[in-house]
């Protein structure tokens, strides 16, 4: 599949514009893999990845990937940018911090996803930047002089993305992660509907900030234990500061992973809010499907499943293969929420 965004940022390399070492130190935040990945393969690269789709693909490739490096002085420093603006900003300057004087910062977004704040805020961070078109994205470069830096813009941007109280202190969240500083409306409506007589062993897929999974263990006391899916660690970490107050009184677990990959298991009940796009893709519904395969595969024989989604997600058909009973609980502002329960007898 092709990746425009991965393409484009790799432009300086490959028509030589940016010369680096064969050997030189390199660090790609926010990596994506790709056949444009190969242009680096002489290199000491280090991608850096707290996506687990990405992490995965990335290691199947044959890369080095941390979930966060505490490396630094690096010839050459890559990012992909989030698509949240205080996020993007916290990660060009962690960009900068991480590049040794006299190294490249290089990051590409698509036109449509902020490519122009992107040049902008990278000449603010470095005293000027240039760039290339193509692909519909804009990749920009600067070397990283000392005497140009603007240190001050580069601290305050570096704590930008930092976690804080959010929902009048009820919660602890960042920017950049899913809904970041509200309750997602359709995961509100499917927790309105949750039935306090859940019980047993559950999990929450697609968990979040870990609002699904706190609403179940505030309201369903006959549940034993939530297992917390997720594939971006940086929501997963926030999950599991926020399901503290449990910790001790009910099992919890928290598995950062690409929920279409399986679970544990086996459930009694799973809760999920599953997503309907991923970076650098167009929005697929494929996802979503497999969460319901990956559900239905992780509970026990009459388990329950009750999910979200936005009403006009074509799920019908993947549910009716997956589960014997399927009823929609409700059909309101848009969104879906669907209660599956697993035939009996089924594997
Ligand atoms: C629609 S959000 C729901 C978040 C949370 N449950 C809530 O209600 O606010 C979907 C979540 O699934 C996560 N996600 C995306 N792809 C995933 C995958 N393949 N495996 C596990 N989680 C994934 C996203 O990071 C995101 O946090």
């Amino acid at each position: 599949m092709s990746d425009p965004a991965l393409e484009t940022l790799l432009l300086p390399i490959e028509s030589e514009i940016i010369d680096l070492a064969d050997d030189a130190k390199v660090l790609f935040q926010r990596a994506r893999s790709g056949r444009a990945l190969s242009i680096l393969k002489k290199a000491d690269l280090l991608c850096e990845q707290s996506f687990a789709p990405d992490r995965d693909a990335l290691l199947k490739s044959g890369f080095k990937v941390e979930a966060e490096t505490e490396e630094g002085d690096f010839d050459a420093v890559f990012l992909l940018p989030g698509r949240q603006r205080q996020e993007a900003r916290a990660q060009l300057a962690r960009a900068v911090s991480k590049s040794r004087d006299g190294g490249f910062v290089v990051a590409c977004a698509p036109n449509t996803e902020g490519a122009k704040t992107l040049e902008k805020d990278l000449a603010d961070l470095l005293g000027r930047a240039d760039k290339l078109t193509k692909n519909k994205c804009r990749v920009v470069w600067e070397k990283v002089r000392p005497d140009d830096l603007n240190n001050t813009l580069i601290a305050e941007w570096l704590e930008l993305d930092a976690p804080r109280p959010v929902l009048g202190g009820d919660y602890v969240s960042r920017p950049g992660i899913f809904a970041w500083d509200r309750i997602d409306p359709a995961s509100e409506l499917l927790a309105g509907l949750l039935p306090d007589t859940l019980k047993g062993r559950g999990a929450d897929l697609g968990a979040g900030f870990g609002y699904l999974s706190r609403t179940v263990l505030e309201i369903a006391p006959k549940v034993s234990g939530m297992d917390i899916y997720e594939a971006e660690k940086r929501a997963l970490d926030l999950a599991k500061e926020n399901l503290s107050a449990f910790k001790g009184k009910r099992n919890m677990q928290g598995i950062w992973s690409d929920v279409t990959k399986g679970l544990e298991g086996p459930y009694d009940f799973i809760v999920s809010n599953p997503p309907f796009h991923q970076a650098g893709k167009a929005d697929r519904a494929d996802v979503g499907q497999g969460f319901i395969r990956a559900a239905s595969a992780g509970l026990r024989p009459g388990g329950e499943f009750y999910m979200v989604a936005n009403r006009h997600l074509p799920y019908e058909q993947t549910l009716g293969e997956c589960f014997g009973i399927v009823n929609q609980l409700a059909d309101e502002g848009g969104y879906k929420v669907i209660k599956a329960i697993k035939r009996k007898g089924a594997r």
